[in-house]
């Protein structure tokens, strides 16, 4: 079943991990999907992987802590398919494993840069566009870090809140536009950014295992489908929530 066929998808962090595996389970679904990244080695290999199996993908270099590099990729992706219908605000990086005082303060800046205020230009120039059509679907990747406190993450749980909260500003204020905004929390997922993780705190590895009630770790594809069930009109009536995807581990 093709569930977004003919849409036109941006997909924020998609030369890796989950923006990757959502780039190209949107590609599968029919959506034309624009690849936005800063790694531009990874974004080839992604628009690669989408069109070697007859999908339809271009990778935009765009760097998300950058209004002005957000606008022209939206702007990019307009020209180029004549109109935005979703935008997964998915790009994001770790920052720190510290204990507040001891987390470092161009850290923590870096990580409100790319992760909140990324996910902020995204909203705000993707509504823009959104607006100028005919509506569309807004999905922004937070965490269980946003959900409860993960200790040694606060950057990045700052952070993935307020992209919940910025979630539901999206909603209520575009309810009427056609526009929804909604978010998903993944606990752990088998990605590069936990690949780096455990191979700076190899003691961690355990802890992630046994993280999430069922057992182990995500797969890419199991946030992904949460992101194209978001994405698609499958969920017409689903605006201003954030899903968790965490094998139960907010349930506890
Ligand atoms: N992996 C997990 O366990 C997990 C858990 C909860 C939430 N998440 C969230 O899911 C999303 C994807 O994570 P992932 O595990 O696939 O990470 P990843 O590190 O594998 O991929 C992140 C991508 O974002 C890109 N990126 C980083 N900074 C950027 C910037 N300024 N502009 C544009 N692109 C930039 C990177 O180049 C990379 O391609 C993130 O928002 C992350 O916080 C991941």
């Amino acid at each position: 079943m093709e569930l977004v066929e003919n849409d036109t998808a941006i997909i924020t962090g998609a030369a890796s991990g989950i923006g990757r595996t959502t780039a190209k389970t949107f590609a599968n679904h029919g959506a034309s999907v624009v690849v936005a990244d800063v790694d531009e080695d990874g974004g080839a290999d992604t628009v690669a992987a989408i069109t070697e199996n007859g999908g339809d993908a271009t990778f935009v270099r765009t760097d998300v802590s950058d209004p002005t590099s957000v606008q022209e990729t939206i702007e990019t992706a307009v020209d180029e398919y004549g109109g935005l219908d979703v935008l997964f605000n998915n790009a994001a990086i770790e920052g720190p494993v510290a204990r507040l005082e001891e987390y470092d303060d161009d850290a923590f800046e870096q990580v409100i840069d790319v992760n909140l205020k990324g996910v902020w230009y995204g909203m705000k120039y993707g509504i823009e566009a959104m607006l100028a059509d005919d509506g569309g679907s807004i999905i922004s990747a937070s965490s269980i870090g946003g959900e409860v406190a993960v200790p040694q993450y606060s950057g990045y749980g700052a952070a993935k809140a307020a992209v919940g909260q910025l979630t539901k500003y999206a909603a209520i204020e575009y309810a009427e536009d056609g526009i929804r905004a909604n978010a998903v929390a993944p606990g752990i997922v088998r990605t590069e950014m936990i690949e780096r993780t455990i191979d700076e705190h190899p003691e961690m590895e355990e802890q992630f295992q046994n993280t999430e009630p069922m057992p182990g770790l995500a797969d890419p594809e199991e946030i992904a489908n949460a992101v194209l069930f978001l994405g698609s009109n499958l969920s017409s009536r689903v605006t201003g929530v954030t899903l968790p995807v965490e094998g139960g581990y907010l349930a506890q």
